[in-house]
């Protein structure tokens, strides 16, 4: 069970990746932005599926929670976008955070 969680998981984030930056490029579409928002949650639910069978142990409850402003940054990214404000500051802060995250989730750090 595990392992089809992290398979899940690992798919789900280049998935929600691609989507995001379509959703900033076609931002008129908001069915993009729409099937996005279903890979959070997918990322949400293997993510603390994840953190209750690994007994919740910190780094990862840190990369959670990292995680979730990672979504709130991409969301912010994407309202400025569809308002035609720059949307450059929060996009540094999605790029920063995503390489956290992807150093945590691969255990490089
Ligand atoms: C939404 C952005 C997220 C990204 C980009 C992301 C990325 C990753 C990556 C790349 C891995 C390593 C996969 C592997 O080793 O093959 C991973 C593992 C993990 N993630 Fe996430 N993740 C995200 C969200 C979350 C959330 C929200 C949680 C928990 C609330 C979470 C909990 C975990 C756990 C517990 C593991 C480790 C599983 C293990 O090695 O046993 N992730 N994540």
């Amino acid at each position: 069970m595990g392992h089809v969680l992290l398979q899940i998981h690992n798919i789900t984030w280049i998935v929600m990746a691609v989507l995001f930056l379509i959703s900033l490029i076609a931002y008129r579409q908001k069915a993009w932005s729409m099937v996005l928002r279903l890979t959070y949650v997918v990322m949400l639910v293997t993510g603390i599926w994840m953190l209750i069978r690994t007994h919740f142990p910190i780094v990862y409850d840190i990369k959670g929670i990292l995680a979730l402003l990672l979504i709130g940054l991409m969301e912010m990214a994407l309202g400025r976008r569809q308002k035609q404000k720059s949307a450059a500051l929060s996009l540094l802060f999605v790029v920063i955070d995503l390489i956290l995250i992807l150093l945590i989730g691969y255990k490089i750090i």
